[in-house]
């Protein structure tokens, strides 16, 4: 059963290898009294021994608890603080009752004098091993107060030992995994970005000490796009505390007489091995969070032009483009940056969504005609929450952008962002947009977000709600994404931020796909996909060969590179009109072989089997039902070494697999190829094999 309550005074939450248990104590304060591998008698937990007092310590630092008010004996992180209008500043939240509103179990707390009415959620994935858990804050008296922090969850897990996962990044240089100790003080991992950003995601992991197929990982990632701020502690009482939320830095939320703030959702599991963590993850966006219907559809290969014309597209040139395009396979056309009005380089033109009359005299009609009638569909890139000081909307409304009235607003990359909060801007937003969408048959959208968030002030909005600006952005991206695709059911949204710099799950409820990052450089790509992959599933990867040398100076052969993007949502950036007849040839054989394992790669199960970091080569597997797929790349050959072993996971043991690999096949059972292992052929720098291992029926004789 996926909920359970013992004595009014126990909560058990099982999922698919995981139970997590809440005792309720004696001062009515819910506390964390287990949450790991699955447990068969919960009426264990009935006499939970706790610490209670130690000296000198007082008891509230020691509790685990499930939701800690600020106030009281408290010094750790602690989950909600509230300033009410008689002055109090904080809170002493204790156990009221419990409710089960439909598959929710709700413990709700209520501050002791002040009228603030805390409500924990808890809903069990039970078949994903997925626990979700946020708040609700409820105001029950009839005066206003201000929240200055709420988060959505926290979590107490006992001993000492403890590890961190997190990412550190860069624009070109995303998902790069870092393993810290938690030995003291607070692990903080923050975006004040005003979306996800490239720096850290909004996720924890911890461990004391895992890697891909062993050791117990508790993890959780935070489902939402602005700023977040997710803290790891060391509380000094043999117990980690995480607390996982919006950031409270420049934020409070007014919350008026009878009103309720719910808070962004965490996705909390516990797993065995890195591995397992990630393929759970993966299932549960692929079946809870990622957009219906294509969530459980292969991605089309795309075209896009980025890399090929930047910002100087020509409607004959696109055409060109779209031409050679068709030729290779690919389904779905892109026109990036460079076709709407005015936009000549980066200092012009964001706002106006309107085909430029330069370019596309006719509009985008005879573009558009002509990729249809060679077979494939059309999509645009667009920056919604974009303005540049060159363009007719700021002309029209200058006072839209985000800024401090008596100051000169800061510019990136020459442009303003729009107050995406205020219900004005979003609508002309939606009107323009929905109006682009209605004039022309476009199926996909690629929204970019190409700045972060400075001087986060309007005047569209009332000056006590400034701190709430932040909060209110991420949810204006949500409503517009979420109305064009309420008005545009079969609209395919990517997101794109400077590259991976809005990659999380809470947009994952939006987009269909991201753009990890603008580096496709094939090596540093594929440790970037690789770490990606650590919490995001490859299903939503978009992945471009292209003919970009910049990032490292670095010529690699185009077949890697295309393995190296089959490994994620196959993209096709390369200059095809001045492609060789060889390059057209390999992209047309490969995007071919792609469309025949897209379907294993993009829904299967995940397996990182090696890693450049650890082994010579990198080799990654995916796996659904009786198939599997295995990228293999070798880097640089050195002493003549031609024969790498490799380990594929999650097969049948008892099944009977082909194995191909080109021309080179092989029967072998599930459990050989597992255990003994499967030789791989690579020879010379940058090599790289496909291998497609397939369930086969034995011949009785
Ligand atoms: C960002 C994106 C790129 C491209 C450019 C266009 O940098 O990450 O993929 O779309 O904007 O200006």
């Amino acid at each position: 059963m996926a909920i359970q309550v013992l004595e009014e005074r126990v909560f058990i939450l099982n999922g698919k290898g995981f139970s997590y248990v809440i005792y309720l104590s004696e001062e009515g304060i819910p506390l964390n009294a287990y949450w790991g591998a699955g447990i068969t008698h919960p009426e264990d937990f009935l006499d939970a021994a706790f610490i209670r007092e130690a000296f000198h310590i007082p008891s509230p630092q020691l509790w685990p608890e499930e939701y800690a008010p600020f106030g009281g004996l408290r010094y750790k992180e602690t989950a909600v603080k509230a300033v009410f209008s008689d002055g109090v500043r904080d809170l002493l939240l204790i156990f009221d009752r419990w409710e089960l509103r439909e598959d929710v179990l709700c413990i709700i707390l209520r501050d002791e004098s002040e009228p603030l009415e805390a409500a924990l959620c808890y809903r069990v994935q039970e078949e994903l091993g997925i626990l979700e858990r946020w708040c609700e804050l409820q105001n029950t008296g009839d005066k206003s107060f201000t929240l200055e922090h709420c988060a959505s969850a926290q979590f107490s897990l006992p001993g000492t030992g403890f590890q961190s996962i997190n990412y550190t990044g860069r624009w070109s240089g995303e998902f790069q995994q870092k393993n810290t100790p938690v030995s003291c003080g607070k692990q903080v991992y923050e975006s004040l970005c005003g979306l996800t950003g490239h720096q850290c995601a909004p996720f924890f992991a911890v461990h004391r000490g895992v890697n891909e197929e062993h050791g117990p990982v508790w993890f959780g990632v935070l489902s939402h796009s602005g700023n977040f701020e997710i803290t790891v502690e060391d509380v000094c009482a043999q117990k980690v505390n995480i607390v996982a939320g919006i950031s409270d830095t420049d934020f409070t939320w007014i919350l008026g007489a009878g009103e309720r703030f719910e808070t962004p959702h965490v996705l909390a599991g516990y797993a065995e091995g890195l591995g397992a963590m990630s393929r759970m993850l993966h299932r549960f966006a692929r079946e809870v969070q990622l957009p219906k219907p294509l969530a459980q559809k292969p991605l089309p290969v795309l075209y896009n032009s980025w890399y090929a014309t930047e910002f100087s597209v020509t409607q004959e040139q696109q055409m060109a483009l779209a031409e050679r395009a068709a030729q290779l396979g690919v389904e779905l056309f892109v026109m990036d940056d460079g076709w709407f009005s005015g936009r000549v380089d980066s200092t012009a033109g964001l706002g106006d969504w309107a085909a430029d009359s330069e370019k596309f005299p006719q509009g985008l009609h005879p573009l558009i005609r002509r990729v249809k009638e060679l077979g494939m569909d059309f999509g645009l890139w667009v920056e919604p929450e974009m303005v540049n000081p060159d363009s007719a909307l700021y002309r029209a409304h200058p006072d839209w952008i985000l800024r401090y009235p008596n100051r000169d607003p800061i510019q990136f990359r020459s442009q303003y962002m729009l107050d995406m909060g205020s219900p004005l801007v979003n609508e002309h937003l939606y009107h323009v947009l929905n109006e682009l969408l209605c004039q022309y048959d476009i199926t996909y959208l690629k929204w970019d977000m190409n700045r972060y968030v400075a001087e986060m002030g309007s005047t569209l909005c009332s000056e006590e709600n400034g701190k709430s600006l932040w909060y209110r952005h991420t949810m204006g991206v949500y409503e517009l994404a979420e109305r064009l695709r309420r008005a545009h059911p079969a609209l395919e949204l990517e997101a794109c931020a400077s590259g991976g710099g809005r990659v999380d799950f809470g947009a994952m409820r939006y987009f269909d796909e991201f753009w990890p990052s603008d580096n496709t450089d094939p090596l540093d790509r594929l440790s970037i996909q690789r770490h990606y992959s650590l919490l995001y599933p490859v299903k939503c990867m978009r992945a471009w060969v292209t003919d970009d040398t910049n990032f490292n100076n670095r010529v690699v052969p185009l077949e890697f590179a295309l393995h190296t993007a089959m490994c994620g949502a196959l993209g096709i950036g390369t200059n095809l009109s001045k492609a060789a007849p060889v390059t057209l040839d390999l992209l047309r054989k490969n995007i071919a072989v792609y469309k025949d394992i897209r379907e294993i790669v993009q829904l299967g199960d995940l397996y990182r089997l090696s890693s450049f970091e650890n082994s010579p080569i990198q080799v990654v597997q995916y796996q659904l039902e009786g198939h599997s797929v295995l990228f293999a790349f070798l880097r640089g050959g050195q002493y003549g070494r031609r024969f790498y072993a490799c380990f594929p996971r999650g097969l049948d043991p008892e099944r009977l697999y082909r194995c191909r690999t080109g021309e080179v096949i092989l029967q072998k059972r599930g459990d050989y190829l597992m255990y003994h292992g499967l030789t791989l052929e690579l020879y010379g720098d940058w090599s790289s094999v496909i291998v497609q291992l397939d369930t086969i029926e034995v011949q009785e004789h």
